[in-house]
């Protein structure tokens, strides 16, 4: 699969050790840096690694920073891109799952590197389930100024927008919708 890859200061030591194991295990890996603990701005990698995805260059992509947070919140303004902060396997495979993410944002600093590996593994082999989270996903990317405005209108009046699941997608039990 082919996967870009970007770190902050605080990321690039596992994004280095994510990228080297990536391509041992025979991925094709982009790697966008940072390579060295000079101090960057996270947003930048959390920019190129989105656009990489997004525009189609790559499948996947993994970010990583401190926290993962910030990094994440970056690859997330960019159009086409569904960033999850991932810092266990079932959230990681929910993910996958129900969001369809195409980037995770991970942590150098709170997650080790067995679980590291663990969630990397459940990111690239993890299908998404479509059906009704596919129509959940697109609404991901329909919020432009008429949706804005129906929400908006929605906080104004004390009420929640008058989205509703369609009754074909809704024939699921409660439980897994
Ligand atoms: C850098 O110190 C740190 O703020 C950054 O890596 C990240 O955790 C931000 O969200």
């Amino acid at each position: 699969m082919k996967i870009a890859l970007g770190a902050d200061h605080a990321g690039f030591e596992i994004k280095n050790r994510i990228v080297q194991m990536l391509r041992d295990q025979g991925h094709d890996v982009i790697d966008y840096g940072t390579c060295d603990e000079t101090p960057v701005d996270y947003p930048q990698f959390g920019y190129v690694v989105g656009e990489a995805v997004a525009s189609g260059q790559a499948e996947r992509g993994i970010v990583v920073c401190g926290s993962s947070l910030g990094i994440a919140m970056a690859a997330n303004k960019v159009p086409g891109v569904r960033c999850a902060a991932v810092f266990e396997p079932l959230m990681t495979e929910l993910a996958r799952q129900h969001n369809d993410a195409n980037v995770i944002a991970l942590s150098e600093r709170l997650t080790g590197w067995e679980m590291l590996e663990r969630l990397i593994h459940v990111f690239l082999t993890t299908p998404t389930l479509g059906g009704r989270h596919a129509y959940r996903v697109e609404q991901l990317f329909e919020y432009g100024d008429a949706q804005r405005e129906r929400t908006l209108k929605a906080i104004e009046n004390g009420q929640v927008t008058d989205a509703q699941t369609p009754p074909d997608i809704a024939k699921a039990p409660a439980q897994s919708l």
